[in-house]
């Protein structure tokens, strides 16, 4: 190599190595937190009667009358049966294993698509379960954090769903717990991403090829949502309208391909629930003929209790009991398209609010349902609306 050439070579290197080094956080600087919203579920058997006890707690979520005596005896009661639940799929939830593992993976994406707001750092805030986002406030706190988004791992809203998450999470900023003057905003729905919707789709694809050719087309497509009391409902919770929106995205992906209906699952006690019942659906598809049906989780991002016991071993075995064939479409999980869609919801969104196109809540969140009576949902919201600060 000619002296010239030698020269130029490490006058690039030393290019690329300055270039590397200015694109690279500056030492000690703290993470960006996307704080993972989710209720969460016990990771091992015997957590199941906190995570109930929490659960049963929650106005936003169950309102009650004497709500802090009736939780722990409903509570109590529904352990055991519960606890056999978990035992049954496997002696826990797996939420925690996925909502880290697409975490960590999608800040590690978010590092590369938007280097100005590294490092990223993924934390998981459960409602319910371990980690509480009381016990991530004290991490948040700890690492220094400045900067925050609050990324709700429900796709679609409902204020008994990421609505008391964000109150939570209002109630600990508040207090300063998650640190000083730390800047939030707020990722608080998604449920038509296009890469969401993509990852639905393959994943359907998928349950489809496990049918006959000759079958296929005539296959059912059963999408299943957790339910809502029709009391939420009725005060205009935005949640059935955004789920559908969902279905009808990931329909329109699939090219309309099969016949398909969204149904509802986990109704608990005796009030008025949103329906059809994902299970009395089943036993009308039998009634009706269709004997090849594809249950699909469109409300969830990863596997828990209500699809690896509800849908696969309580609707999937009463449909088989009834002489049908069943599948069931696989939860997002470790999907890397939907890890990549994940990366690209936070990257839009700090691009955009660095840039001033959005501030830090979505315009949806600045109405409240008109039946709300809850005054924390105003002052959560007026409290995120200003960045947190
Ligand atoms: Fe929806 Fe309060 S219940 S904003």
């Amino acid at each position: 190599m000619s002296g010239i050439r030698r020269a130029s070579t490490v006058a690039r290197t030393l290019q690329r190595s300055l270039a590397t080094l200015n694109n690279a956080p500056p030492a000690g600087k703290p993470p960006t937190a996307i704080v993972m919203l989710n209720m969460g579920g016990p990771s091992t058997v015997p957590e199941t009667h906190d995570f109930l006890k929490n659960l049963f707690s929650d106005n936003d979520l169950i309102p009650l009358p004497f709500q802090s005596v009736l939780a722990p005896l409903i509570a109590r009661r529904r352990t055991p049966q519960i606890e056999k639940q978990y035992e049954d799929i496997g002696g826990g939830s797996p939420i925690l294993k996925y909502t880290r593992l697409q975490g960590e993976r999608m800040a590690a994406l978010l590092d590369e698509l938007h280097p100005e707001t590294a490092p990223h750092k993924a934390y998981v805030a459960f409602r319910y379960a371990n980690p509480l986002t009381e016990q991530t406030a004290r991490e948040m706190k700890a690492d220094g954090v400045k900067r925050a988004v609050a990324f709700t791992q429900y796709p679609q809203y409902s204020c008994s769903t990421t609505g008391s998450s964000l109150n939570e999470l209002y109630r600990k900023g508040k207090t300063g717990e998650i640190g000083d003057g730390v800047e939030w905003s707020v990722i608080d729905r998604w449920g038509t991403h296009p890469g969401f919707v993509e990852a639905m789709a393959q994943n359907i694809e998928r349950a489809l090829a496990k049918f006959s050719e000759e079958e296929r087309s005539d296959v059912v497509l059963l999408f299943s949502a957790h339910s809502l009391p029709m009391s939420v409902v009725n005060r205009g919770d935005p949640y059935v309208p955004e789920v559908s929106a969902s279905v009808n995205a990931v329909m329109d992906r699939l090219k309309h391909s099969n016949p398909h209906r969204l149904v509802w699952q986990s109704q608990v006690g005796p009030s008025a629930w949103m329906g059809m019942q994902t299970g009395e659906a089943i036993k009308g598809l039998a009634r009706l003929g269709r004997k090849n049906v594809v249950l699909i989780p469109i409300a969830f991002t990863s596997d828990h209790i209500e699809t690896l016991f509800e849908l696969d071993l309580e609707y999937a075995h009463e449909g088989k009991k009834l002489g049908m064939h069943v599948e069931r479409a696989e939860a997002l999980n470790d999907s890397p398209v939907f890890i990549r869609a994940l990366a690209d919801l936070a990257s839009t969104h700090l691009q955009d609010y660095a840039a001033g196109r959005i501030g830090p809540t979505s315009i949806q969140m600045g109405l409240r349902c008109p039946g709300c009576t809850n005054a924390a949902c105003g002052a959560q919201k007026a409290w995120f609306a200003r960045g947190g600060l």
